[in-house]
């Protein structure tokens, strides 16, 4: 087997997760940037997202006899260096030629779970030569044709996917207004599409996918899982009901995620959705979380508030744009630095003891 074309690669200086976004600009193209840093309408959920990790305080613990904190942990089976998922983002190639390449080999080699769009750049194959014996997961929009998800669901389970991730946020794409200005638009750049006779090119994703996305429902998750025969972990949950139904209906997982601001502008900060449905999920299933994470202090925070795995988006796609793979794995590698500070500094030494880590917010739990 061939070694994939990685391309220009090099590791990246970072200061903080924040400041990537400035150094990616000047990178990328300005349609690419401007469809990865926008959010839906005018942006408030995406400012919250951020913002409320402030009205969280962590009680942090003294003379607790910790020393080299231990932030490795395990997540559906899979031993991870850190609580760390890539949150599955759309065209990576819009970042760097590499694409979705990129960023396997990055978490790959910082021992994080990776996640991949069903709009991603690169096939799932191409993915899994890469990822190949590494923490995988596959994002599924739903498409409307039947055996277009089943391909789709075969390529996962042979690229040993661990979980299947509906994302149920997304029944129509939000109102993003830097597209609009930059006459942007992603399709014609979703790989998935090739290696279905769907009989539409990749510029008919769209129509693809339309009609089968504006009527998801809870009676979806058993017929994927029976077919997939894989955990069905469900995106984009904002509210207790929601998970409780979800997990009733066969749900294998909950992420808590608002699409990273993109879908519906005017709901709170995710931070902010996650302790009510944590507390009903009541550890039935794993708890996924994602949302404006740029600090260590932040995983912290999601952890302490009911998190297993904290997804990260923007700032790999970033850090993929500054360095390829190894930019992604220098993205990775100065969170879990920071994760190791904070973890210290709370009297942390290891997840299980930020699991239980008393934090204070001033939204209600
Ligand atoms: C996304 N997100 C996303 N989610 C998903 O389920 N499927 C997808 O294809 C995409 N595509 C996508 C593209 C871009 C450019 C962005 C920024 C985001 C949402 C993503 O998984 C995640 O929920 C957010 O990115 C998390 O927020 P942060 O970390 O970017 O603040």
């Amino acid at each position: 087997m061939t070694e994939p074309d990685f391309g220009n690669v090099q590791p990246v200086d970072v200061l903080n997760l924040k400041s990537l976004e400035k150094r990616a600009e000047a990178v990328i193209g300005r349609g690419e940037f401007g469809y990865i840093v926008e959010a839906a309408d005018d942006g408030y959920t995406k400012w919250r997202n951020m913002n409320a990790f402030k009205d969280v305080h962590m009680l942090p613990r003294v003379l607790q006899n910790v020393e080299n904190p231990d932030q490795s942990t395990t997540f559906l089976g899979e031993k991870l260096s850190s609580p760390l998922l890539t949150a599955p983002i759309a065209g990576n190639s819009l970042a760097h030629p590499s694409g979705e390449l990129g960023l396997a080999k990055g978490a790959k080699e910082a021992g994080i779970m990776m996640a991949q769009s069903t709009f991603a750049s690169k096939t799932i194959a191409e993915t899994a030569q890469v990822s190949a014996g590494a923490p995988y997961m596959f994002q599924l929009y739903m498409p409307k044709d039947w055996g277009y998800c089943q391909y789709l669901l075969d390529e996962a389970r042979q690229a040993n996917a661990r979980a299947i991730i509906l994302t149920a946020d997304s029944t129509l794409g939000g109102y993003r207004e830097m597209d609009i200005m930059n006459h942007y638009h992603l399709k014609g750049k979703i790989a998935n599409l090739a290696g279905y006779n769907t009989g539409e090119s990749g510029a008919g994703a769209g129509s693809l996918f339309k009609e089968s996305m504006q009527k998801l429902n809870l009676g979806l998750i058993e017929k994927l899982a029976n077919y997939a025969q894989l955990p069905i972990i469900i995106k984009g949950i904002q509210t207790p009901e929601d998970a409780d139904a979800a997990i009733k209906a066969g749900a294998a997982g909950i992420y808590v995620s608002n699409h990273g601001g993109r879908q519906l502008d005017g709901a709170p900060g995710s931070i902010e959705c996650l302790p009510a449905i944590a507390k009903v999920v009541d550890h039935r299933v794993p708890v996924i979380f994602d949302g404006g994470v740029q600090r260590g202090t932040h995983v912290l925070k999601a952890l302490a508030l009911g998190a297993d795995l904290v997804g990260v988006g923007r700032p790999f796609s970033y850090g993929l744009a500054l360095g390829g793979w190894q930019g992604v794995k220098s993205v990775a590698d100065h969170l879990k630095m920071e994760i190791y500070i904070a973890m210290q500094l709370t009297g942390c030494q290891t997840i299980e003891d930020v699991k239980k880590m008393q934090c204070t917010t001033s939204f209600e739990i």
